[in-house]
């Protein structure tokens, strides 16, 4: 890990913290710590759904971050769906699958940021490579979407932290149009190379956060 100082940090503005609402009709992020048709179908189709070769050095892909997320009671895995109605088969969800995350209550947290107890890593988000560049990242990032997941998931948290690899312009401009910006720490992820740290506060607004039973 190198130095950490907050005068890395860029100010907050009104302007560049509070962007509008993203939104995408029929775009909605589902837990897939459930257990449920839905779940099933798309825990059936995630695995297959590649980025582009050269964006792999940035991000491990569902095949690899679901079975982790599973195994981890911390972490809370989800897709991102594109459509209108249920998913009723294979083919369908195939179709409507359009990404992937993961919420982590714990993982690096003590690293990311100065509040840990108070706040959610995103992790292993992507868009597979057929669907990006239609705006779908960048809502799915955004409020209200991520942040009635993070407020379902952990009602105590106040702020998102992500780590975006240098040289990953695409999710440092997506996270940016999202709300985030730098916190002013680095992270050091080994094989996959320095990262810089992003945060941005949850902003549930006047969005009732949806009660879930727990399963898990
Ligand atoms: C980063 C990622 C999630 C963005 O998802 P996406 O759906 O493609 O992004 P969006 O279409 O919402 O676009 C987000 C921003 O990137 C820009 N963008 C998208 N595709 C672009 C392209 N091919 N070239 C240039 N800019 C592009 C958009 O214009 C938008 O910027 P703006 O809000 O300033 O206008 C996706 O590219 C991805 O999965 N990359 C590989 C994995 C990865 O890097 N994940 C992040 C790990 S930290």
């Amino acid at each position: 890990m190198s130095a950490n100082t907050p005068e890395q940090a860029e100010p907050r503005t009104s302007e560049s913290n509070t962007p509008e609402p993203v939104r995408v009709p029929g775009l909605r992020l589902v837990r897939l710590d459930r257990t449920t048709p839905e779940v099933a179908l798309l825990r059936e189709v995630l695995p297959r759904q590649r980025v582009a070769p050269e964006q792999r050095r940035f991000i491990d892909e569902a095949v690899h971050t679901l079975p982790r997320a599973d195994d981890d009671p911390a972490r809370h895995p989800f897709a991102i769906v594109l459509n209108d109605g249920p998913l009723t088969d294979r083919s369908s969800a195939q179709a409507a699958c359009v990404g992937f995350g993961v919420i982590d209550r714990v993982g690096r947290l003590r690293d990311l940021v100065d509040d840990p107890e108070h706040a959610v890593q995103l992790r292993a988000f992507y868009v597979p490579l057929e669907h990006q560049g239609k705006g779908i990242g960048r809502a799915a990032c955004s409020a209200p979407l991520l942040d009635l997941l993070v407020a379902a998931i952990a009602p105590g948290a106040t702020q998102i932290a992500l780590c975006v690899n240098d040289g990953n312009d695409l999710g440092e401009r997506t996270y940016r149009s999202a709300g985030f910006l730098p916190n002013g720490r680095r992270h050091d992820a080994g094989e996959h190379g320095m990262q810089s740290v992003f945060t941005r506060p949850v902003e549930t607004g006047s969005h009732p956060v949806p009660q879930l039973p727990e399963h898990r």
